[in-house]
């Protein structure tokens, strides 16, 4: 996490450090800084909190210089205060940090016994240190950054300016992401080409071990054995206004009204309409043969692979195993021949995903990645990519992303089921045309806006929240949970709703809101039967539900959620809308920080 920056050129750096942070907010919010040169000498400005705080104590006390770093903090090593925040700096150097220095501890106190003094806690510092006491050593700086990253072990992206080195910046990138961004007579570093959309739409993208000089004219990569190198130069298809607010009062309201658009254009990369039938690309292995699919991945992409198994499963037959990526890394879970690793990620940067993806290389298998970020390190390291095509997503609560993982899976399911012959060609057309019919069916979906907002209210007072869906809706339960608590630090448990008798019934009293996802379907009557057990003991019932599923339990519910009736395979992402606007319109109430909530990242880049 942490999202660094970096700016050389000949007009003032701090502004363009500062659009550049605002832009990789979503990674980190605990500290911002920035430092430049005046004169041959660094300055620095840090401050606890947002970016705005930064702002608002550089218009009280203003820095310039042409030449610069910043950083916004994601704390992992000590606190969010000002002497924790980046950039860290000595009378040589200042440094920005983004990663996690597995060696500060033996390195800061062999810095220590050479005199060297810390001001802060972090595992950052000791770069800082470390590369001083080579330019001590009369190191140049290309050769104090070469040195320095050969005794550094962990993940990092790392930017540094020089003092008395206007004409110098150098970047260094292992495991943590970073970009070069090139201009016309000025250059920018970035933790991704997001932040620098605003500057320019030419980015070289380091590769793992690379360290580069960057002037005003250009720059010179060089990788891990300090060789030059040539890193090619990418045309990225981000621009400004992608990535604007618009009229919208939070990025995550926009993000949730894009999805009919973004599922849409998922959707149209991978099926054929006039035929209605998925086209996949061709895929590095065949699917008619695959033992079993690991899927894997991190908070709501986990959950999107859980849905996606009850897709392989009932329609493909298709063996599938899913895992939270920070516990399978470590499982040494045994691959089986012939089975293919999936990583669900939006931002395609989460380092559990990043490494249970290379722990699944190292098996020798396949790897699929379903990413929204196609430059990203889980894209790059992939035998192939199937790209969500959700355009960024800035709020730190997926969604529109979430949704387009469902779409992406969906289609594969289909496409593997169709390999298999384990459902017929009439009821794959059927499903296909329920896929099809996905952007307008959330499109109307939508327009239960004003509903859930009245819900939400009531849910607003809560302590804690329970959610329940069966089957493939059990899944969306969860993620409806996950982000009530995510947005409004109400404690929310999500529960396939057969399971409820075994524990959470045990916290149903009147205080207790049960929020119930049942679609009219297989598995409705014994959801119905699950909120019969929670009226008969004072629950709270919100039911999220169709017509004729209201009409037929909503009688005694606390408040009802109509949504347009949904074919079951359809349901998942039809009934993410309610969870997310329900999340959305009760952390609106609460008046807590939508699309920046406490101690979260967007972008998790530490273990
Ligand atoms: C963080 C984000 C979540 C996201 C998860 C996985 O926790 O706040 O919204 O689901 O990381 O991120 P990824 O980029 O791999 O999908």
């Amino acid at each position: 996490m942490c999202g660094i920056v970096g700016f050389i050129g000949s007009r003032p750096a701090v502004p363009v450090l500062m659009e550049g942070l605002r832009r990789l907010e979503y990674r980190g919010y605990d500290s911002a800084g920035v430092a430049t040169l005046i004169n041959g000498a660094i300055d620095r400005r840090r401050a606890v909190g947002k970016v705005s705080s930064l702002q608002e104590l550089l218009d009280r006390q203003p820095l310039e210089g042409t030449i610069g770093i910043g950083h916004t903090r994601w704390a992992t090593h000590g606190s969010p205060s000002e002497l924790n925040a980046h950039p860290h700096a000595n009378e040589r150097v200042a440094l920005v940090h983004n990663g996690i220095i597995e060696n500060h501890q033996l390195l800061r106190a062999e810095l220590e016994a050479k005199g060297h003094v810390f001001t802060s806690q972090t595992d950052s510092e000791v770069i800082a240190h470390l590369v001083s006491d080579l330019l001590d050593r009369q190191f140049s700086p290309q050769n104090a950054v070469a040195a320095a990253l050969k005794r550094l072990e962990g993940v990092f992206a790392i930017v540094l300016v020089f003092a008395g080195r206007h004409d110098l910046v150098i970047g260094a990138k292992r495991g943590s992401p970073l970009a070069v961004g090139v201009g016309d007579g000025e250059m920018y570093l970035g933790s991704d080409a997001l932040a620098l959309a605003h500057l320019t739409d030419r980015i070289i993208y380091l590769e793992e071990g690379d360290w580069v000089e960057v002037s005003c004219q250009g720059c010179v990569v060089h990788d891990v054995n300090d060789q030059p190198v040539v890193r090619q130069m990418q045309h990225t298809a981000f621009s400004g206004a992608l990535i604007g607010k618009g009229d919208y009062r939070h990025y995550m309201l926009k993000e949730i009204c894009e999805q009919p658009m973004a599922i849409g254009e998922t959707l149209s990369s991978l099926v054929d309409p006039v035929n209605a039938q998925v086209v996949l690309p061709e895929l590095p292995f065949d699917l008619a043969t695959v033992s079993r699919f690991t899927f894997c991945a991190c908070g709501t992409a986990f959950l999107a692979a859980a849905v996606a198994k009850y897709w392989f499963e009932q329609l493909a037959r298709q063996p599938v195993e899913i895992d939270i990526a920070s516990e399978f890394r470590y499982r040494e879970a045994p691959m089986p021949n012939g089975g293919v690793g999936v990583f669900v990620s939006q931002s395609g940067e989460t380092i559990d995903t990043l490494s249970a993806l290379r722990y699944v290389r190292t098996q020798g298998q396949p790897v699929l990645s379903i990413v929204n970020v196609p430059e990203s390190a889980i894209a790059r390291e992939s035998d192939c990519v199937l790209p969500t095509l959700a355009g960024p997503e800035i709020g730190v609560a997926s969604t529109k992303a979430f949704t387009t993982q469902l779409t992406v899976l969906a289609c594969l399911a289909l496409a593997v089921a169709r390999t298999r012959k384990t459902t017929s060609p009439e009821e794959l057309e059927r499903l296909t045309l329920a896929l099809i019919s996905l952007p307008k069916l959330i499109d109307d979906t939508l327009l239960i806006d004003g509903a859930v907002r009245n819900v939400a209210a009531s849910l607003a007072g809560s302590r804690d929240a329970l959610y329940l869906g069966r089957g493939s809706l059990y899944p969306i339960a969860m993620e409806g949970a996950l982000k009530l608590k995510e947005l409004t630090y109400i404690h929310a448990e999500g529960y396939a709703a057969g399971e409820m008798k075994h524990g959470p019934i045990a916290l149903i009293d009147e205080q207790m809101p049960v929020i119930v996802c049942a679609p009219v379907g297989p598995l409705f009557e014994k959801t119905a039967a699950n909120v019969q057990e929670v009226l008969a003991r004072g629950g709270r019932i919100i039911l999220v539900s169709d017509r004729v599923g209201i009409e037929k339990i909503g009688r005694d519910a606390e408040a009802v959620i109509e949504v347009p009736p949904a074919d079951n395979f359809i349901a998942p992402m039809v009934y993410s809308i309610p969870v997310q606007l329900l999340a959305y319109h009760t952390a609106v109430f609460k008046g807590t920080d939508v699309d920046q909530p406490r101690n979260l990242a967007k972008s998790v880049t530490v273990e």
